[in-house]
């Protein structure tokens, strides 16, 4: 497990998606209200970018044909056998975005 520094808070806007970089590993941020979620770029259906999908509340649809996966579990809650995307751990210190990859 390696921890990654990916922005600042501030830089983030809720509801809104960032694509980042972190060990090699395409992470998209998603702020909701003061936390921040993390979870892979790649949607488990057809490899979709998730980082261009939508969000509301704590659920990402994927643009390409609307699956929707809940960002704390990364499970899939529409359709139900949509497996589950990874998420990684976030933890903010001091405004810093930090994030744990495997
Ligand atoms: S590739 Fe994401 S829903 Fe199809």
């Amino acid at each position: 497990m390696s921890r990654h520094h990916v922005g600042r808070l501030d830089d983030l806007t809720a509801g809104q998606l960032k694509l980042v970089e972190a060990d090699g590993t395409r992470v998209v941020l998603v702020r909701v209200r003061d936390e921040v979620f993390a979870c892979s770029d790649e949607c488990t259906h057809q490899g979709g970018p998730l980082s261009e999908g939508r969000v509301t509340g704590t659920r990402l649809a994927c643009p390409w044909h609307g699956w929707m996966f809940d960002l704390r579990s990364g499970e899939c809650v529409m359709p139900s056998r949509g497996g589950r995307v990874g998420t990684y751990p976030v933890t903010i210190e001091g405004g810093d975005i930090w994030v744990e990859i495997a």
